[in-house]
């Protein structure tokens, strides 16, 4: 299905919100950062659930082992999911944030393709009994992936319904034996100027790095996320290997991973480093504390029903506050935003 893409001032002006100074280097990007509204039509009159959905490729293996981009994966159905629909595929696939690709929606669906991921090597390091380096298919065990649709919320008001394909996070983290010293793990995305044109513009500093508290890390929520829509990841959404920590900002799920590092202290991240009095550390999702240039009550739906215009109430820790509150008991959470 051919996606059109067409200005939403709505948007526009929600992304000049967001997006740092040194970002508007580049106005051109950011004047062509486009809105999914051209897909209401499609939305408007097709229901998600009716979306015909492509046949997945059979999985298949590139030369790093593991499955390559869109083949099919086989994950077990989970309890974990949302009430309302999943978004359709093309929205997930077509409004990306990938800033290594451009600071436009549409760029990462549109240069990804130049990335190569595979074969793929994950380093990890720091505080840990098991350093060294491992390819991704002994680092995930694609025999054990889970399917787990959550709710991916947006620091710029806006979320999808993700059906989700991966594996626990606190399950990988044991086989890497963090030493007692660790407190925070730190997750760093792949890095090349040849192949990520928007790294050669100065957005944020590279490599993204995003990090969590070790404890948040070993909840029982956040995956590594090797697929979604019952295909292997696509490279836009953070092929091969990606986070997904679902009661946090997007913007703390880190794409393309190739490194995982133990630290004793609390790691930098990219867009606290960028701006630090509007990204904070915990980035968890709150309705109560705005960000400095916006609400952050409620959120526009994308690939739902309604299109672009669809809204909806943000829920506290985005809907899972009964699995994490408990992380952040005796915290101020304005001041640890
Ligand atoms: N990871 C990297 N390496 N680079 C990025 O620009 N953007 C973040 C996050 N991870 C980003 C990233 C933001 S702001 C969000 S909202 C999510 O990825 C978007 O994920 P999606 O495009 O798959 O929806």
């Amino acid at each position: 299905m051919d996606l059109k893409f067409r200005r939403n001032p709505d948007y526009q002006s929600l992304r000049e919100e967001m997006t740092p100074e040194r970002a508007f280097m580049d106005r051109r990007h950011i004047l062509t950062a486009a809105g999914f509204l051209g897909a209401g039509s499609i939305l408007g009159a097709l229901p998600a659930c009716s979306e015909p959905q492509q046949t997945p490729a059979p999985v298949s293996a590139g030369a790093g082992g593991h499955p390559v981009p869109g083949a099919a994966l086989k994950a077990k159905k989970t309890a974990y999911t949302v009430a309302d629909q999943a978004s359709i595929e093309d929205a997930f696939t077509g409004y990306c944030n990938f800033y290594e690709f451009g600071t436009g929606k549409e760029d990462p669906a549109r240069y990804a393709n130049l990335m190569n991921v595979s074969p793929w090597e994950i380093t990890i390091e720091g505080e840990t009994d098991a350093p060294g380096k491992l390819a991704l298919k002994d680092l995930i065990d694609y025999s054990k992936l889970e399917e787990r649709v959550y709710r991916h919320r947006c620091v710029e008001a806006w979320s999808m319904v993700v059906p989700w394909i991966g594996v626990p996070m606190a399950d990988v983290i044991k086989k890497l034996k963090p030493k007692s010293t660790a407190k925070f793990v730190q997750f760093e995305t792949y890095l090349n100027k040849k192949e990520m044109p928007g790294v050669n513009r100065p957005s944020l500093r590279w490599p993204y790095v995003e990090g969590l508290r070790l404890d948040e890390a070993m909840n029982e929520l956040p995956l590594f996320a090797v697929g979604a829509y019952g295909k292997a990841l696509a490279k836009q959404n953070g092929a091969p290997l990606r986070t997904v920590i679902p009661w946090k900002y997007g913007f703390k799920a880190t794409k393309s991973i190739v490194k995982i590092r133990f630290l004793a202290e609390q790691p930098a991240t990219s867009w606290n480093k960028a701006n630090a009095n509007e990204y904070g550390f915990y980035s968890n999702v709150n309705p109560n504390a705005p960000h400095p240039r916006w609400s952050q009550a409620s959120e526009r739906v994308i690939g739902g029903k309604g299109g672009f215009n669809e809204k909806r109430n943000t829920d506290m820790f985005n809907g899972y506050e009964k699995q994490v509150a408990a992380l952040y008991a005796g915290m101020d959470l304005k001041k640890n935003y």
